[in-house]
Order: structure tokens, then C-alpha cells, then sequence
């Protein structure tokens, strides 16, 4: 099968950091054409930040990092410390980067990587808000037309993590992700219903550990702490994996399982960032993404470890 090129769309955050790790240890599989920023977890001057140092992390200081948008295209930016920590990556002492940002905005390098390429061959991967990968769609009409793919996380069939009816990153920024949505660019959404099966009990946390190399051990400090906050809230042991699930559908598509739904967001009141997920298609609307349900977790826990290892 031929290498994913792909634009990976970040707000590190812990489990973007994984996210990112995952991607940048899988050449095989994967071409990390740039790595793009966005406000999400905590505001962009850290995200952009933590999104160098991970790349660093990882011995891939040659991957370009471009900085995006710093608030959502109408909403006031909320953050998310309260899960990711201040820092947005809290468990791990990794040193202010190195490596600079590269020249020009995040929204115009999609449009320049994707629009370079041949058409249909550059997958988007969206792990945060998705005011950037919104905001280049406005921007560039062809985009839509040239974009292979937007596999993303998201959303939620079920309940919301931010408010019962909404989960994050749709949460923090509705109309972009009502832009992307209504796009006609083939989405893959990975929201709440399959991330919550992928949690990060004890003992997978310490086969991670057990690696004992420098990515491994950052890896787990971040996943420890990472873990905390939703082992208290859902009762679990373990927190969600949400955003390397992306990563891990383009290394083994055989990882998960869903379907063709037609998905609508609301983007005003109570519910706003619901993605309204017609699962049973009552509705007769053509479906604009296929919505992942199901994964089997232990070998993708068995994937991360062994890639992780590689670094
Ligand atoms: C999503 O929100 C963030 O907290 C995580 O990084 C993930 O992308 C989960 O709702
Ligand atoms: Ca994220």
C-alpha cells in the first residue's frame, strides 16, 4: 500500500503528543508532510511550542511546524488545563525547542501542501479544533476538490465530554467544524463512542514504560498524568487515547470498525457542538462521514508500544 502523506492538525496536549509520536514512528506507513498548530487545549503560543518539542522528541527536527489560528473562527477560545495541565503537556520536563517555526501560517501551508500535491493524495488529520483546516477551506475553493481525506477526531454519537451534548474539539470551535463537515471532503470521525474503549489501564501504561527509552519514559510521564483526570471523572482505570487513534486507522484500517452516517453540528444553544450522528439513517441524507464505533483495543495498544519502541 502506498505511504499516507498527511498534515497533521494539533493542539498538544498530551495525546496529541502521542498522536504525533505514533505518526513520526511509523516512515513505513507514514509521511509526515507538516505538522500544523491550532488553539485548542491551551492557547497556541504552547501548543505551538509543545508541537516542536514533541517533533524534537522524536530525533524528526527536520518536520516543519507552522503556528495557526489562535481562536476559534466566532467563539471565545476555551481551553482545557484542567485536563492537559498548564503546560498542556504536565508530566513531562521536555526543554523550550530548538528547532523554529517554519516560515508562514498554518492555513496557508495546508493550502500550499495540498494544492502542490497530486490531487487526491494528501489525507488531513485533524486532532484539535478545527478552525485551521476550516479556515484554509475557505480560503482556497479547490481545497476541498485536491484533499485526499479528513481523518479526525471529534465528536461524539453519544455523550459530550465538554457538555453532555458536545465533546472538545468540535465543542470549541462549531462553525469551523460545520465548515469541514459540509466540506463534501471525505471524513473519517473518530469521536468519543471509540476513543473511550481505547483507555490506557495500568498495565499497558507500564509496557509503555517498560520500553525504557527516553520517547518511552516521556510517553508514559505524559500518559500518567493525562490519565488522571478521566480515571476520577468516568470511574476507569485509564484515560481515552482520543487523538492517536487517527494515526493508528492509517497504519492498520483493520484497527476499527464503522459506517456511513450523515453528521450535523450545531453550532448555537444548549447542545452547541453536538455532532448530530443520523446512526440509523432515519433521515435519508447522504452521509458525510464515516463515523468509527468500535476498535479492538488490545492490538492497538500492542501497535503504540511496539512503534513507540522504534524511537
Ligand atoms: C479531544 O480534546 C482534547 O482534550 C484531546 O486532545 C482530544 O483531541 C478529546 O475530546
Ligand atoms: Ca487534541
Amino acid at each position: 500500500m502506498a505511504r499516507h502523506r498527511i498534515i497533521i492538525d494539533c493542539d498538544p496536549g498530551q495525546d496529541d503528543a502521542i498522536a504525533l509520536l505514533l505518526a513520526l514512528a511509523s516512515p513505513e506507513e507514514i509521511e509526515v508532510l507538516a505538522v500544523t498548530a491550532v488553539a485548542g487545549n491551551v492557547p497556541l503560543a504552547l501548543t505551538e511550542a509543545n508541537a516542536r518539542r514533541i517533533v524534537e522528541l522524536a530525533g524528526r527536527s527536520d518536520v516543519r511546524v507552522h503556528k495557526g489560528c489562535h481562536r476559534p473562527l466566532v467563539n471565545r477560545l476555551e481551553t482545557a488545563e484542567y485536563v492537559h495541565g498548564e503546560t498542556g503537556l504536565n508530566g513531562v520536563e521536555l526543554p523550550p525547542p530548538g528547532v523554529p517555526l517554519a516560515p508562514g501560517h498554518a492555513v496557508d501551508a495546508i493550502i500550499e501542501l495540498v494544492m502542490a500535491a497530486e490531487p487526491k493524495t494528501v489525507t488531513l488529520c485533524p486532532v484539535g479544533p478545527l478552525t485551521n483546516i476550516a479556515m484554509a477551506l475557505v480560503k482556497e475553493p479547490e481545497l476541498a476538490s485536491r484533499v485526499r481525506e479528513i481523518v479526525l477526531m471529534g465528536g461524539a454519537i453519544g455523550l459530550g465530554n465538554v457538555t453532555p451534548a458536545a465533546e472538545f474539539n468540535i465543542y470549541v470551535d462549531p462553525h469551523a467544524a460545520r465548515v469541514v463537515f459540509e466540506s463534501g471532503v471525505p471524513i473519517t470521525m473518530f469521536g468519543l463512542d471509540v476513543t473511550h474503549q481505547v483507555l490506557v489501564t495500568r498495565p499497558r501504561l507500564e509496557a509503555i514504560r517498560a520500553l525504557g527509552t527516553k520517547v518511552a519514559l516521556a510517553a508514559a510521564g505524559l500518559i500518567d498524568f493525562f490519565n488522571r483526570f478521566d480515571s476520577d471523572r468516568y470511574e476507569v482505570d485509564g484515560a481515552p487515547l482520543h487523538d492517536p487513534c487517527v494515526i493508528a486507522h492509517l497504519i492498520d484500517p483493520t484497527l476499527f470498525k464503522g459506517k456511513p452516517c450523515h453528521v450535523e453540528i450545531e453550532t448555537e444553544g444548549r447542545s452547541m457542538g453536538r455532532t448530530n450522528v443520523d446512526w440509523h439513517p432515519r433521515e435519508a441524507r447522504p452521509a458525510t462521514a464515516t463515523v468509527m464505533n468500535a476498535v479492538d483495543a488490545d492490538r492497538f495498544f500492542a501497535l503504540l508500544t511496539e512503534r513507540l519502541g522504534r524511537l
